[in-house]
């Protein structure tokens, strides 16, 4: 058997995130030049059903047995398998690279487990659909977080722009010109589970939380508008408007916010914290002159990592 190499996309939010687990509307974006990569190779001289796991991303080194079997990667491979009605475990050596931070808000958990999905199905001769790798990411989005509102498995395993309502079908929404972002990771990590369980304790204790769930929704309405008639101004007032609602969630921190202050100090159109928050990154709308600027200023303010990437009309191809 040959090795099978399989990939998925970092993705981010750029209007909505927790507002989204209520089933209010977001946005969110593939990032395809930040990628987690796997390597799917035949368990030759191995015991028949060892799986050994390489992540050194996530500092993993083990076999399959040793995982606890909530853990996310088990999981996915054990949802590849249902899927594919095998019952039998095959024997082989999984490896994970990721050329993005993982914990960061870039949907890293999800796009371990679509790559999971795509390698070991087409390593057993049956690659998988978007649908059924969408659904095993799920699976196992459940055991990662909790409560996910399905946007970043349904964002990675299409590797294009939604439009994301949770108890509706996704829609493939075309920007209406080249938008330019930057990421910047202020390298806190976070646990999106514990933000999203804290919100859903004030939610029960506090009747506004809901209603900014909802003026977020909103935004994010106005926002798909902006994004397929290509408003490059009325997205990044829109993006800012969503941040102030996020400060007001509480889900903000020091961080993040200098990282904003400098991106729009700098000249970019929007700024927001994008994911869980509470740490990972934040994304900025910038015009490609002020490039330069606002990553120079991002670096200043203490950016771990910066990265940029476009859509385009071509990106909901
Ligand atoms: O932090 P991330 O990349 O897992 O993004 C989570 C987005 C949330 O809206 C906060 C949670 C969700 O499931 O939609």
């Amino acid at each position: 058997m040959p090795v099978i190499p399989a990939s998925a996309c970092a993705k981010t939010i750029l209007l909505g995130e927790h507002a989204v687990v209520y089933d209010e509307p977001a946005i969110a974006l593939p990032v395809s030049n930040l990628r987690v990569s796997a390597t799917i190779q035949p368990g030759i001289g191995l015991e028949p059903g060892t799986v050994i796991i390489k992540v050194p991303g996530l500092s993993l080194d083990t076999d399959l047995k040793s995982l606890p079997p909530q853990h996310p990667i088990a999981i996915s491979i054990q949802a590849t398998l249902d899927s594919l009605g095998i019952h039998e475990h095959p024997t082989f050596r999984l490896r994970l690279t990721n050329n993005f931070p993982l914990g960061a808000g870039l949907g890293g958990s999800a796009a371990i487990a679509v790559t999971i999905a795509r390698g070991l199905s087409a390593f057993l001769g049956h690659p998988l659909g978007q649908a059924e790798v969408n659904a095993v990411a799920f699976r196992s989005e459940q055991s990662a977080h909790g409560n996910p509102s399905g946007i970043d498995n349904t964002v990675i395993s299409l590797e294009k722009p939604i439009y994301f309502r949770r108890t509706h079908k996704e829609e493939i929404v075309k920007a209406g010109r080249m938008f330019s972002f930057l990421i910047a990771n202020t390298g806190i990590s976070k646990h999106t589970q514990d933000v999203v369980g804290d919100l859903a304790q004030k939610r029960i204790e506090d009747s506004e939380i809901q209603k900014i769930m909802h003026e977020i929704g909103q935004v994010s309405k106005e926002g798909r508008g902006a994004f397929t008639s290509g408003n490059l101004g009325k997205l990044g007032v829109l993006m800012n408007e969503n941040q102030s609602l996020l400060e007001k969630l509480e889900v903000s921190s020091n961080e993040l916010r200098n990282l904003i202050e400098a991106a729009c100090s700098a000249g970019a159109l929007g700024a927001k914290l994008t994911g869980g928050g509470r740490g990972g990154c934040i994304l900025a709308l910038i015009d490609e002159v002020k490039r330069e600027a606002i990553e120079y200023a991002l670096s200043a303010a203490g950016a771990k990592q910066i990265f940029a990437f476009e859509i385009g009309p071509q990106s909901a191809r």
